[in-house]
């Protein structure tokens, strides 16, 4: 059995800088036509100059793969002069609650005080993507964060809002209930629950933000992702850390999936004899919903099995060993 996918896109990925960025971002450019680019650096890219350097390294770490990095900034409160600077160069803008997740202690500490920033996206059409989370109890976080998604949404009704790798069933209702909501989703959430994290012995490589939940939520975003929805998107949140960082007192936050993402769901999807929406998932929803266009190409998947490497350098990817029943065979 095999599946042909055309320009695949991960709408959500960590490719870091320096020697971490050239291991992982040809990792990515090898499976995927085109990609959300994160701008959870330290310090984060929050300024044209940053902006236009970190293009560059992530252009010279893809090399020759057919593969357009979509740029994003860190959200701050930016001038009008700044966001009609950045506009050409960037595909939305990150919104990341202060602290909420791996480097993003500069992020924003009040959301709702930042109604003029998003007042001119809105007017300039710079769409916003938000890690959605508030300060509560962390299996709250997300479901409690849907308050502040309504009152953006209503407040600025031509507001492109990306909910970044939504995690709850509270997440997917909202996708219905507003027509400028839209989602990502990762296959990781799409698989597991708070069980897999620490329901046995702890697995710090299945630990991210935000955290897996319920098994009910998984199942809602399943259903959504199987249906597909037209408004959600598969972002992986592939975020790596050297294995030091993971597997110590003090874990970070992050999952690595990058090289495995599409063998995942073409085994995800085959089980629930969904396969024919996988091309809807993985690239046609993302095209539409942000108007992009990127390189032709056919990945060919393969029903053989692969065994997950161990590591890819010095970072281990989830389900590091397993077996899976798909393969990436061919990319042209
Ligand atoms: C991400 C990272 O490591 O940059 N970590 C994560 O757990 N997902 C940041 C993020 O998207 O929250
Ligand atoms: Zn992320």
């Amino acid at each position: 059995m095999e599946l042909l996918l055309r320009s695949p896109l991960d709408m959500h990925i960590h490719f870091r800088q320096d020697a971490m960025l050239d291991v992982v971002a040809p990792l990515s450019a090898a499976h995927f036509a085109g990609g959300v680019i994160m701008p959870n650096l330290i310090p984060p890219v929050d300024s044209l100059d940053r902006l236009l350097w970190y293009t560059n390294e992530v252009r010279r770490a893809v090399g020759t793969h057919r593969f357009d990095p979509y740029m994003t900034l860190f959200f701050r409160d930016y001038t009008r002069e700044e966001l009609v600077a950045a506009k050409p160069h960037i595909i939305g803008i990150k919104l990341y609650p202060a602290g909420a997740t791996t480097n993003s202690d500069g992020g924003v500490k009040e959301v709702l005080s930042m109604k003029h920033v998003f007042a001119m996206m809105e007017e300039l059409d710079i769409p916003l993507l938000v890690h959605g989370e508030t300060h509560g109890f962390v299996l709250d976080r997300e479901r409690e964060f849907c308050e502040v998604y309504r009152t953006l949404a209503t407040a600025f009704p031509r507001l492109r809002i990306t909910m970044e790798h939504i995690t709850t069933e509270a997440a997917v209702s909202l996708l219905d209930e507003f027509e400028n909501l839209r989602a990502t989703v990762t296959p990781h959430h799409l698989l597991i629950t708070l069980d897999d994290v620490a329901g046995g012995m702890l697995n710090p490589h299945l630990f991210c933000k935000p955290i897996a939940k319920r098994p009910e939520d998984r199942d809602a975003l399943l259903a959504a992702a199987l249906r597909p929805h037209p408004r959600l998107m598969m972002g992986s949140d592939s975020a790596p850390h050297p294995i030091d960082k993971k597997e110590s007192a003090g874990c970070a936050a992050g999952i690595f999936t990058a090289p495995i993402i599409l063998p995942l769901l073409a085994e995800l999807f085959e089980k629930h004899d969904a396969l024919v929406n996988l091309q809807a998932f993985v690239s046609d929803h993302a095209r539409l919903l942000y108007n992009v266009e990127p390189p032709t190409t056919t990945v060919r998947l393969v029903k053989e099995s692969m065994i997950i490497p161990e590591q890819y350098e010095s970072v281990v990817p989830m389900w590091a060993g397993r077996t899976i029943s798909w393969r990436v065979a061919e990319v042209s």
